[in-house]
């Protein structure tokens, strides 16, 4: 089996990359990846150790790299991860997620029939669903609920779905397409909330919390992302989107205040902040498809997942404090230095 990861130096490619090299050792493993701000070659030392691992550097919009690589490879599979990720940079440039998220999964999607091969996943998000208000908590997002995006990163992981959907139709390329609830775990970039408010909270730094704090998330540890696209990958049904979430849903607040108390560090850190443009209210999963279908559950509970994830951002300094300077130190700057002063 021979598996092409894209974006496989990211958050949840990376911990993907160790789950398949754990549970399919034979598994010969490219992954394809730009090395964007959010990619992080460290991320990926020890799955170097093995053999059947390669990284190739590049990038997924690049038709002519993209066309070169499936020509030498010949793929059996090929799981997308690779995106621009973050919904407050979207706020920043718009344009590189339509690059990525959209004009990638094209290019990808189309040496996928070009070369066919046997299964395209695509990591896709609930995001594509748009949210749902914070008093009707008997309502959640299914396969079947209408794509009604807010941002422009949601917007462009809906069209790319919506492409490998068509591809499916039109040409007969076997897809499955995730869409998953937000993740927590090793290996996130600092950008995202759980993590940021790991490390600021480490510094004693303000935690900036958007708004009130009583949006929704549901919170999924990420290994038990990577179990479920393994799962789809071996007995999903071609052609069919599967919602990957845990009923594990909690307020920012809550979030920020139980890494607080963890971390033994005081509530007078958190700093209530001019909200997210756009900024969506509730994700809730309704699991029953993939639970039903393939008989995944998620098997990490928020409190147990949150502890190991904050022991792990304070075991593991050296990955964290590289990433602290420049591009960082600006970003962090340009989205809180005027709301915090
Ligand atoms: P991430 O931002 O941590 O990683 C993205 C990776 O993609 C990086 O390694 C980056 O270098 C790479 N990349 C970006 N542009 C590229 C390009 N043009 N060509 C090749 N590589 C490129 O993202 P993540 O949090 O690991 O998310 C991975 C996927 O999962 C994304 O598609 C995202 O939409 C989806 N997703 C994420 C979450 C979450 O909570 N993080 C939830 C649901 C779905
Ligand atoms: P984030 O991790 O960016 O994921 P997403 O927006 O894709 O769900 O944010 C999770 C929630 O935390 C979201 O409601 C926005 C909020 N948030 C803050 O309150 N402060 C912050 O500094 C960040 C990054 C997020």
């Amino acid at each position: 089996m021979k598996l092409l990861v894209t974006g496989g130096a990211g958050f949840i490619g990376s911990n993907f990359i160790y789950y398949m090299q754990k549970t399919h050792p034979d598994y010969e493993i490219v992954n394809l990846d730009l090395l964007t701000y959010a990619g992080n070659p460290d991320s990926l030392k020890e799955a170097e150790q093995s053999p059947n691992y390669r990284f190739v550097h590049g990038d997924i919009a690049d038709s002519a790299l993209v066309t070169d690589l499936f020509e030498k490879e010949r793929f059996d599979t090929v799981v997308n991860f690779a995106a621009e990720s973050h919904v407050d940079r979207a706020v920043l440039n718009p344009s590189v997620f339509v690059r990525t998220n959209v004009l990638g999964t094209q290019v990808l999607l189309d040496a996928a029939k070009t070369y066919g091969v046997k299964r395209y996943h695509q990591v896709s998000t609930d995001e594509v669903y748009g949210d749902l208000p914070l008093d009707r908590p008997d309502l959640f997002f299914t396969e079947t609920s209408p794509l009604h995006t807010s941002s422009p990163y949601s917007a462009a992981k809906a069209g790319a779905d919506l492409l490998v959907l068509a591809y499916h139709r039109t040409f007969g390329l076997p897809v499955t397409i995730s869409r998953c609830s937000n993740n927590y775990g090793p290996y996130q970039f600092p950008e995202k909330l759980i993590p940021l408010m790991i490390l600021r909270a480490l510094k004693d730094e303000p935690l900036p919390v958007y708004g009130t704090g009583e949006n929704i998330r549901d919170w999924l540890y990420v290994e038990d992302h990577c179990i479920a696209i393994d799962m789809i990958l071996q007995k999903g049904t071609v052609g069919e989107i599967y919602n990957i979430g845990g009923h594990n849903e909690k307020t920012n607040l809550h979030v920020v205040k139980t890494i607080l108390e963890t971390l033994n560090k005081p509530e007078a850190l958190i700093s209530f902040v001019t909200d997210r443009p756009g900024h969506d209210r509730r994700y809730a999963i309704d699991p029953a498809k993939i639970s039903a279908e393939l008989g995944w559950m998620p098997t990490v509970a928020f409190e147990n997942g949150i502890r190991k994830t904050i022991r792990w951002y304070v075991e593991h300094p050296d990955w964290w404090q590289r990433i602290l300077t420049g591009e960082y130190s600006r970003y962090i700057e340009t989205m809180y230095g005027k709301r915090l002063s």
